[in-house]
């Protein structure tokens, strides 16, 4: 393309006509997926949807209408389509459509906020939701965090101001011959074991603290601490869990705060997919002690149901998050624009506003709209559990705690564990492909088990039967 014909593309994108014929390929795909229109997924298998794509990279352009029917005949058509209300496999919502729109939006303004100057609105919008999540936390003014891409990323960057809380010079010096260790439920999510690796810690040096209950035993973690202790080992952080990822589980984080007290040692709560309980009167009891935490991390993109990404790590002292990075980049940091700026104390540097769908999301339900959808989806999430209890063919193996509940098929109760596993991984597998639904599958204990998820508002109780009775169908099948 010569510039006037790059200008011209430019122009043409930028028209009303071409972002409404873009957005209408979104609403129709969400529209038709939310009336539980079609397959929740695609029957194909990844050999042949691979196929499609490829091809070398184009040297020329395409016409904007060939283009389009290609994202709607080769991409859309074998999406997932999560806003389908059968659709209750992982922890990624029925994204809010205002989420997604916005999140347009957020690319349309392209200010990063790496620095102020970057991002003059968005850079406070950002300190300000930070601002309601640690008012929701319980955390005073000196408390402060960032966005990230996720959990995964905000349990890295809580890991890193740990390593900076109990050894400042590790940033210049490095962790040494004798690394800390990081003590941990033996649920909590890979996120944390990572950050072991990440960190130049070694992944040996995470310990993990059996559970009661699918949660942390507060009583083994204080005995693990005293050894560590004995034994001259430095414990840099003990992470527990507020809405475990297999269970929905969580860590009774009082119990955990008090093991840890004797020790001084820092607390980081993964609360990426249970934290936004904080905003429900009903269900915020199941976060007690987390004020007591050094560190959080808080995933709007999960229970607050906006489109990934939307991540955040809050800190109770904001200066905890400034030592975790000690960066110097006299381009962009500048002495005393210092307190503007996000950048200094994120992992990313150029970095998506996806504060603003966050924002705009939470202007238009208010935190009572989002405590209304967090309460619709666990009561759903119990009514499940009670159908399954009724059916003589399931087994629920544990009480809901969030959204989040973990079966197995039994049959006629004959069958042994072995058999079991199979036909649970094989039910999966062709409900899935059926089209008919959407679950997960985990290993609890030893043994291959179901998994649902119920993050989408659409989901109703009539799906739910519909749910058993496809998945006792298809398990019956598979038996036979
Ligand atoms: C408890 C927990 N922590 C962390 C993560 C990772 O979050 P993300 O995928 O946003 O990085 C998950 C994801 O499911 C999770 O369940």
């Amino acid at each position: 393309m010569t510039p006037d014909e790059i200008r011209a593309a430019y122009a043409q994108d930028a028209s009303r006509d071409v972002a409404h014929r873009v957005v209408d390929l979104a609403v129709d795909f969400l529209e038709r997926a939310a009336r539980g229109d079609g397959p929740v997924s695609t029957p194909l298998a990844p050999e042949t949807i691979r196929e499609r794509f490829d091809e070398p990279a184009p040297m020329d352009g395409t016409p904007l209408d060939a283009v389009l029917a290609r994202v709607q005949r080769d991409i859309l058509s074998d999406a997932n389509r999560l806003s389908h209300p059968m659709y209750l496999g992982h922890q990624v919502s029925a994204p809010l459509p205002l989420g997604a729109w916005v999140d347009a939006l957020a690319a349309s303004l392209n200010n990063s906020q790496a620095v102020n100057e970057m991002s003059p609105t968005l850079s406070h919008v950002e300190r300000r939701v930070v601002r309601w999540m640690n008012d929701a936390i319980g955390w005073g003014a000196g408390a402060g965090g960032t966005f990230t891409s996720g959990g995964t990323e905000a349990s890295f960057t809580a890991m890193l101001a740990a390593r900076a809380h109990l050894m400042p010079d590790a940033w210049v010096e490095g962790v040494g011959a004798n690394p800390p260790v990081i003590v941990c439920g033996e649920h909590t999510h890979y996120a944390v074991s990572r950050t072991a690796g990440q960190l130049g810690l070694g992944v040996r040096q995470v310990i993990t603290v059996p559970s009661e209950g699918y949660a942390m035993s507060a009583r083994a973690l204080a005995g693990i601490l005293a050894k560590c202790q004995a034994e001259g080992r430095r414990v840099m952080a003990v992470v527990a869990t507020a809405g475990q990822t297999a269970t929905g589980t969580f860590d009774d984080l009082d119990a955990v705060a008090d093991a840890c007290a004797p020790h001084d040692v820092w607390l980081h709560v993964d609360g990426a997919h249970g934290a936004s309980a904080l905003l429900s009167e009903r269900h915020r009891h199941r976060l007690r002690g987390i004020d007591r935490a050094h560190s959080v991390a808080w995933d709007p993109h999960k229970m607050m149901l906006l489109p990934i990404s939307a991540g955040a790590v809050l800190v109770r002292d904001e200066r905890w998050l400034d030592a975790a990075f000690a960066q110097r980049a006299p381009y962009l940091f500048q002495a005393d624009a210092v307190n503007w700026n996000i950048g200094p104390r994120s992992f990313q540097c150029s970095r998506r506003g996806d504060v603003l769908k966050v924002w705009v999301a939470w202007q238009r339900y208010g935190t009572r709209g989002f405590a209304s959808m967090y309460d619709l989806l666990c009561d759903l999430t119990t009514e499940l559990h009670a159908l399954l209890q009724q059916h003589p063919a399931f087994t629920p193996l544990h009480e809901p705690q969030g959204n989040i509940l973990c079966f197995r098929w039994i049959g006629d109760g004959r069958k042994d564990d072995a058999e079991l596993d199979r036909i649970q991984a094989l039910t999966r597998e062709r409900y899935n492909t059926s089209g008919e639904g959407w679950i997960t599958s985990t290993v609890l204990g030893g043994r291959t088990v179901l998994r649902v998820t119920i993050q989408n508002p659409r989901t109703t109780s009539a799906h739910l039967r519909r749910l058993v009775a496809g998945l006792d169908r298809v398990a019956s099948a598979v038996r036979d």
